[in-house]
């Protein structure tokens, strides 16, 4: 008899930007003239920038041609790319990473999501608490979780992020093996210091744990002593694997390009307490269960990083974090309590309301989709997150139509 993987049974209905899509298609099902505008999930809606646009087109007729035709590429991606990464996003931070230790993906989120089939199945998560879904719901997936009651799974260690802590979580006393950590945070906005971050640096190599560092946000940083790399801190290398993203860098969403970096030096151990080196362990993974991404893709990737790319990314994300200042402001005007919008284009908004409520009112009444907080956990249910991520004619828009709605109640 061909059985289940029953760790699916104990999963929510369905992910949660799923289950957001529905009951918008469902609303917008009943009320057709309603003009929706989506702060909901953070997908980019600025055109890609005309540097990749151009070193796409290129790839594209070199596939078009015999002689520069490419078939399958290198596993670990094109070392073009991963030399600029490591030139551009690590050497000039002084962080100490190669291009042998990066590999090119397909997305942050897999990554995210696939890292931990390389890791125990008995070892204790912890993961902040509100977080990004993903991480949570591939360790339920992998059998590392019991149930789920009152908006959390048995066995996971949830570190709060409240305004109290001002959304940096400290580390678990007692004693997590595997820790997600996101900065810029997703959903909360939340940087974290550097002295934040030696902290779970030491905290990881004292209690023999690794961290994972989601940084698919980092580009929206404007501050330059807040760190954009785990890699910035010294000893990290051996504790950590970092993953970035052109998703939200470069309006890569649609165009699918991403990367994870895992030193060399970088461990986990065996059964006997050995240490056991991540790197070959991934190499092996991503090369049996992933295909690459394409040339052309890595070609127009790699254009972020030529000099007419870089301006053009950075006028990109200029304009969302102007909307992020607009959204915030209007909040805060509104009496709201805030957090987020400063490095990261995610407001977090203290709604001190059920969440999937405010959601309701805001689609019925001002035709504006949000993320409800409830939907990263237990501390969001009384938060909505609002993400730039929209032309700035439709957030001055639905800021106006939140306005109205919220004064009338
Ligand atoms: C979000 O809105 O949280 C992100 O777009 C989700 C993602 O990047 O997968």
């Amino acid at each position: 008899m061909i059985k289940i993987n029953h760790n699916y049974k104990k999963l929510q209905a369905s992910y949660l930007f799923s289950d957001i899509a529905s009951r918008i298609a469902e609303f917008q099902k009943a009320n057709p003239e309603t003009e929706i505008i989506r702060l909901g999930i953070g997908d980019a809606t600025r055109a890609l920038p005309a540097a990749c646009i151009e070193a796409m087109h290129r790839a594209v007729d070199e596939m078009g041609e015999d002689e520069t035709f490419r078939g399958y590429g290198p596993e670990q991606g094109y070392e073009f790319l991963r030399e600029k990464i490591a030139k551009y996003d690590y050497a000039s931070r002084d962080a100490d990473i190669s291009a042998e230790e990066i590999f090119v993906s397909d997305g942050a989120k897999c990554d995210t999501g696939n890292f931990q089939e390389l890791l125990a199945p008995d070892i204790r998560v912890a993961v902040p608490d509100p977080v990004y879904p993903v991480y949570v719901d591939t360790n339920v997936m992998a059998g590392r979780t019991g149930g789920f009651s009152h908006g959390r799974y048995e066995n996971i260690i949830y570190m709060e992020s409240t305004g109290e802590n001002n959304y940096v979580p400290r580390p678990p006393e007692n004693g997590a093996d595997l820790i997600y950590l996101c900065f810029p945070n997703n959903p909360t906005g939340a940087t974290i210091t550097r002295q934040e971050l030696e902290k779970w640096v030491e905290y990881a190599r004292d209690n023999k744990a690794l961290i994972l560092y989601d940084a698919a946000y980092e580009a929206f940083i404007r501050e330059d002593k807040i760190p954009r790399s785990i890699y910035e801190v010294e000893g990290a290398r051996e504790v950590a694997v970092e993953f970035r993203s052109f998703s939200k860098t470069a309006g890569f969403t649609g165009t699918r390009c991403a990367f994870t970096v895992v030193p060399k030096n970088c461990r986990a151990f065996d059964e006997k307490g050995e240490p056991q080196m991540l790197h070959p362990m991934w190499n092996r993974r991503h090369s049996t269960k992933f295909n690459g991404v394409a040339y052309p893709v890595q070609r127009a990737a790699e254009a972020v990083y030529s000099p007419e790319g870089r301006e053009q990314v950075k006028a990109i994300i200029a304009d969302y974090m102007e909307n992020a200042e607009i959204i915030r402001k209007e909040m805060e005007n509104l009496g709201f309590s805030c957090s987020g919008g400063l490095h990261s284009p995610y407001i977090w908004v203290d709604a001190q309301t059920d969440s999937w409520e405010l959601f309701d009112m805001l689609l019925k009444k001002a035709g504006v989709v949000c993320t409800p907080g409830a939907g990263f956990g237990r501390c969001g249910s009384t938060h909505i997150r609002l993400s730039a991520f929209n032309s700035r004619q439709n957030v001055e828009r639905a800021m106006e139509r939140i306005r109205k709605a919220v004064k009338e109640g």
